[in-house]
């Protein structure tokens, strides 16, 4: 297991993390667009009652501010027995706080949850450059992703 730097800590997602810089940390990842306030409640509160299927965690620094996150989400199949896959999805460290093992941390977080919960795999995509990360964290390269864009 890693170690947080002093003072860093995680959580669950909480709807106060719209002024927290959540959203800024979502933009090393991808577009993140213009979300007012009223937008982030009612996504928030849509996942917050299927907290049994998303898992959302962040990482702070020693000041409360987000510099780190990622999602886990539960999917309910029928096959293996009603088995459970986690899908980790959105992860991403904060440009400056790269490199402390706090993405390391993320999954390790978030591949506990999966287990516990019951997953018999947690799958994700990535792109080639972060292959290495993901095989740090105890992945491997399984199958092929395609996309459809609409
Ligand atoms: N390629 C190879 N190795 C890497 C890479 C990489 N791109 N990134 C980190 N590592 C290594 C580190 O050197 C470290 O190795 P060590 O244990 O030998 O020292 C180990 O992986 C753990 O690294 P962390 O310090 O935990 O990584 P970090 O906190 O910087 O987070 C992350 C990595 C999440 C990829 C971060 O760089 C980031 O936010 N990037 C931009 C957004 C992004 O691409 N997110 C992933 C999208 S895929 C998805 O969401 C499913």
């Amino acid at each position: 297991q890693s170690v947080l730097p002093e003072g860093y800590s995680a959580r669950p997602l909480r709807r106060s993390d719209f002024h927290l810089g959540y959203l800024d940390v979502l933009r090393v990842l991808t577009t993140v667009g213009d979300i007012s306030e009223a937008m982030w409640n009612e996504r928030y509160n849509y996942l917050y009652k299927r907290n049994d299927e998303y898992y959302m965690i962040v990482i702070c620094d020693g000041t409360g501010k987000i510099v780190g996150t990622g999602s886990l989400i539960v999917e309910r199949k029928f096959i293996h027995t009603l088995g459970l896959v986690g899908h980790i999805e959105d992860i991403a460290v904060a440009q400056d706080q790269q490199g402390k093992k706090l993405g390391l941390r993320i999954i390790q977080t978030l591949d506990y949850v999966a287990e516990k919960v019951g997953c018999y795999k947690t799958i994700l995509d990535c792109s080639e450059i972060n292959e290495g990360f993901y095989i740090k964290c105890g992945f491997k390269r399984a199958g092929l992703e395609m996309a459809h864009y609409y």
